[in-house]
């Protein structure tokens, strides 16, 4: 034991000083490629995906209308919120990326509470009257008049982590996604270029205070809604243009199945409307890039050792474009900003009546159209 001790760290220095001496050598060609292999190994043997080739989405080619009559509702009063909910007294409320929980009074965001945190995600309003809100870094929380409490944060002695969406059934009990249960928000691109399923449905039981995984399998769980029945509850893959349903009642309860499929973009927020379909705001991903990040493994581990290449690499945006989605899964409505300069891209869309409010984690305002 002592001397292989003894010996290792002479090893290293060695090492060391020769890598040193190295670099100098690469000017000769033969040593270039040399280096070049040993430079491809290196980030091969150290990256932190372990990559698959996987099918890549084939995005649907749609007719679109075009996004009109836009207005920005309380322009400069959010600070990029990534969803809004409202309540059933008909309030408007969202949460900013400097944590503060705000709703909409006479057409500008009024601080209603606040949240020690700038990593806040989706949130619902529930039957009591308070807030439930996904904070991707702490889990969940609820706001009410009387104040906010972290009330999950661990679940069965994990920390939970990347909470992205969450919806209240009439039960009282909460399901929400975890998009991803390998990787940290911050690494959401390590989850894109590994390509395996890491994303999460959970549901928390009010009554017992119990956490339970109620599918897995997602490629980036993102949004979540449940019909208006209840029958099923709808988790949008963001990584593969498609939203599944797991069935709660009937037949088919305890299945997963395709809800909607070949998505124009990649679905983030998805939310009930009055009418019982569903509006899915989808963000554009290039889907050649995709096919070409799908055709090796090490252009994958190369885009994992540099985010900022891959942030080049793989852009999102593509301008406001949400769909809205029947209960049987057909799109019935594709509408578009062509133009892109409405907003970059829309992360939720929630009807109210006959209008349509659009957020973004890009704006600092929310847009509101007039649907009819
Ligand atoms: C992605 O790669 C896998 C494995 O090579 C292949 O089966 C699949 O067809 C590819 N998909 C596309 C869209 O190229
Ligand atoms: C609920 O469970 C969590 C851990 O899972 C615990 O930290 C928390 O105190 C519990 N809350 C109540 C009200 O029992
Ligand atoms: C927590 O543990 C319970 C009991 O083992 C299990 O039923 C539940 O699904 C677990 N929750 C998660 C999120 O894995």
């Amino acid at each position: 034991m002592a001397p292989s001790r003894k010996t290792e760290p002479e090893t290293s220095k060695k090492g060391r000083t020769s890598s040193k001496l190295f670099v100098p050598a690469c000017y000769s060609f033969g040593f270039l490629l040399v280096c070049l292999i040993a430079f491809l190994l290196q980030i091969v043997y150290f990256s932190p995906i372990s990559p698959v080739l996987d099918e890549v989405p084939q995005p649907a080619v749609l007719s679109a209308t075009q996004l009109q009559d836009f207005i920005k509702v309380g322009e400069g009063s959010v600070n990029h919120p990534e969803d809004a909910s409202m309540d059933k007294n008909g309030v408007i409320y969202t949460a900013t990326r400097d944590g503060w929980i705000k709703r909409l009074q006479d057409g500008t965001w009024v601080n209603w509470k606040f949240i020690d945190s700038q990593t806040l995600l989706g949130l619902t309003s529930t039957k009591e009257g308070h807030l439930i809100i996904c904070d991707n870094a702490n889990g969940l929380y609820k706001v009410s008049e009387d104040g906010v409490e972290n009330f999950l944060s661990y679940v069965n002695g994990s920390k939970l982590r990347f909470a992205n969406a969450v919806v209240e059934a009439s039960d009282g009990s909460l399901y929400f996604t975890v998009s991803s249960s390998k990787y940290l928000p911050r690494e959401y691109y390590l989850d894109i270029l590994e390509g395996k399923p890491h994303g999460q449905l959970l549901k928390y039981d009010p009554s017992s205070n119990i956490t339970t995984l109620v599918a897995d399998g997602f490629y980036f769980a993102n949004g979540v809604a449940l019909s208006r029945d209840e029958d099923y509850v709808v988790v949008c893959e963001s990584w593969k243009f498609r939203c599944r349903k797991y069935w709660l009642k009937g037949e088919r309860k305890g299945k997963l199945e395709t809800f909607a499929e070949n998505l124009p973009r990649a679905p983030d927020n998805i939310n009930l409307a009055p009418d019982g379909t569903f509006w899915i705001a989808v963000i554009k991903f290039d889907a050649r890039r995709m096919k070409i990040l799908n055709s090796s493994k090490l252009i994958k581990h190369i885009l994992a050792a540099y985010p900022k290449l891959f942030s080049r690499f793989i852009t999102l945006g593509g301008g406001a474009h949400l769909i809205n989605v029947a209960e049987d899964g057909t799109i019935i409505r594709n509408l578009v900003d062509p133009t892109g300069q409405l907003m970059p891209f829309v992360t939720s869309g929630l009807q109210v009546d006959d209008h349509l409010y659009m957020v973004s984690v890009t704006s600092n305002f929310i847009g509101k159209v007039q649907l009819s």
